[in-house]
Formats: structure tokens, sequence, C-alpha cells
């Protein structure tokens, strides 16, 4: 079992009744504001999700619990071996026929579940590939009886061929030696020489740990990096992502980014208040932030 995650978690607010976060519905100033075309919803996905009409999703980014134990304030995650995989086909069942004809979905789990998962969805969809996602997790001795886990599988999956994809926005620049290095007459003009490379299906991005930047009180908090890379690859500009659940609501963030519509799932009421922080935040320009925080600033004594 993964420990890097655990830490303390938030106190759980007592759940109210399902709630749906909106500027509309915000008592300002005390909750953030969310921008238009956000939707962050406390609500359980699989009593929720027929309210989302069928075909109308570009992108599924699907986080689910992993059947690890993990403490999410809820049981979510206690389930494992058959009972894991029944729940988890259930909710497949429930997302796949949301998604667009040109739609796609990435689903995030492990090695001890992913041979099952990915043999159901291929049952529905077309596998496009799987993804290593090492976490770069550092070498401090670890289990003795096999090799350390240092993983996660992510299965990449459309429902046709005609999937939308855009390789460009995540094409990774060459540095300057590399490029010089391949500067070839033969290469001379090439597209990947010039806007860079495709990433590839390993991805090496360090897992958020407790002293990183970005991190907020969620214990499997994901790399904006990873989301953000699914969400320009896979889902068009204007398009709509759906999140089934959004824990600390990294997939919104990423659309609130880079001009996405949102729709995202989360039980934990606590979870739903850190995804509409960051979730504001991220709608904020840096330019008003600055000023915000200027007139902010406490008068100066003469
Ligand atoms: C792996 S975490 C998602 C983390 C998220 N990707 C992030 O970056 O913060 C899974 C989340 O699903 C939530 N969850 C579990 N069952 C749910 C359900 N039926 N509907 C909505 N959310 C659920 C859990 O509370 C947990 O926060």
């Amino acid at each position: 079992m993964r420990d890097e995650f655990d830490e303390p978690q938030p106190a759980i607010e007592t759940t109210s009744p399902a709630t749906e976060v909106a500027v509309a519905e915000a008592p300002a100033p005390l909750l953030a504001k969310v921008p238009a075309g956000i939707q962050l919803l406390n609500r359980d996905f699989l009593t929720d999700v027929a309210n989302i009409p069928d075909g109308s999703i570009d992108l599924i980014v699907c986080d689910p619990p992993y059947g690890l134990g993990k403490d999410y304030g809820n049981d979510s995650d206690m389930r494992t071996g058959e009972d894991f995989l029944a729940w988890t086909r259930a909710w497949l069942e429930l997302a796949v026929p949301k998604l667009k004809p040109s739609g796609s979905l990435y689903i995030f789990c492990t090695w001890q579940y992913s041979p099952e998962i990915f043999s159901f969805l291929k049952t529905k969809l077309v596998m496009i590939n799987e993804i290593i996602w090492d976490r770069r997790v550092p070498s401090m001795g670890g289990t003795v009886r096999r090799f350390t886990s240092v993983h996660d599988n992510i299965g990449f999956f459309a429902v046709s061929k005609d999937y939308f994809f855009d390789l460009d926005p995540v094409r990774i620049p060459y540095d300057a030696v590399t490029k010089k290095a391949r500067s070839r007459k033969l290469f001379e003009g090439s597209k990947w020489l010039e806007l860079g490379y495709n990433p590839k299906d390993l991805w090496s991005i360090s897992r958020l740990h407790r002293q990183h930047a970005e991190r907020v009180a969620h214990p499997t908090q994901k790399p904006l990096e990873i989301v953000e890379r699914m969400v320009l690859s896979s889902c068009p500009k204007g398009g709509r992502v759906l999140d089934p659940f959004m824990g600390s609501g990294t997939t919104a963030v990423a659309c609130v980014r880079h001009q996405r519509e949102f729709v995202g799932y989360e039980i934990n009421e606590s979870y739903c208040a850190i995804a509409r922080e960051r979730v504001s935040a991220a709608a904020t320009p840096p330019v008003s932030r600055r000023a915000k925080a200027k007139t902010q600033r406490p008068t100066e004594v003469q």
C-alpha cells in the first residue's frame, strides 16, 4: 500500500443536503466565486449522473477511489476484490454513455486492478494507450519482499477511432543542446523539432509531496501537470469535461486555466470547499490578485 500521501485529514463538516456550488448560490463574500461553465457538485456521482445528457461530454477524467483503503472522510475506498470491481463496472456503465462520438476517457488505477478494469472498458470503448505515471518516488529502503511499486496505471480510451486528439499543445520542447544535436539537414523544418516531441506513454512527474506548492488537504491530490496534459490534448477548447470523483478539484482547475467547461462530483463537502477555493484562485487573473492585495494592505502610519 502506498503511504506517501498519508497525511492528517481536514475536519469533515457535517454533510448538508446535496448542494450545487455555484456563483448564484454563494452567499458572498463567504464562498469563493466559481466562474460560469464550471459546476462543482457536492453529490454522489452514481445517483446524480442521470442529470447529464447522454452524448454531451468531450472528455471524462476518472480518478476514483483505488480500493486501497484511503480515508476520504467516507468509506468509499474500503471496497476490495470483486466488490471493488463490481462497483467500478457500475459507475463506468453510467459514465461511458455521456461521451460524445469523438469523446475519450482517462482512468487512473493501480496495477492490482488495471487488468480487469481495462478488459471491461475494452468491451465498451477503443483502448488508445496505457500510460504509466512514474510518481518519482525517492529510493529509501521500502519492502524487501518484492520490487517497490512507484507507478500508477492510466487507461486512455475513446468512443471510436475518430476521437479528438491534439498533440501540439502538449508537445515537450527540446532544450537548445538537444535541438542542436538533432538539427541535421534530414530533420530541418520538421514540426517535431520545432514544436517539441510527443510526451510518450511514460509520464515521469513528481507526486505532490507535503511541501509542494500545489498541495492542499486531500490525501491523493493529482499533479495539475498530468491532468492539464489530458485536458489540452483530449478536449477541444470550449468543450466539456466530466470528473466523477473530483476530490480537491484538480481537473476543474485545469479546465478554468484552459477555457474548457467542467462538471464534477464529490461526496465530501470539505473537499468541495477546497475545489471551490482552487477554482476561484485559478479564475482570478494575477493582475487583479496583485491589485486586490494592494487594496487590502493596511494603511501605513505616517
Ligand atoms: C482519488 S480521489 C480524487 C482526487 C482528485 N483527482 C484530486 O486531484 O484531488 C477520489 C475522490 O472520490 C470521492 N468519492 C468517492 N465516492 C464518490 C461518489 N460516489 N461520488 C462522488 N465522489 C466520490 C472521494 O471522497 C475522493 O475525494
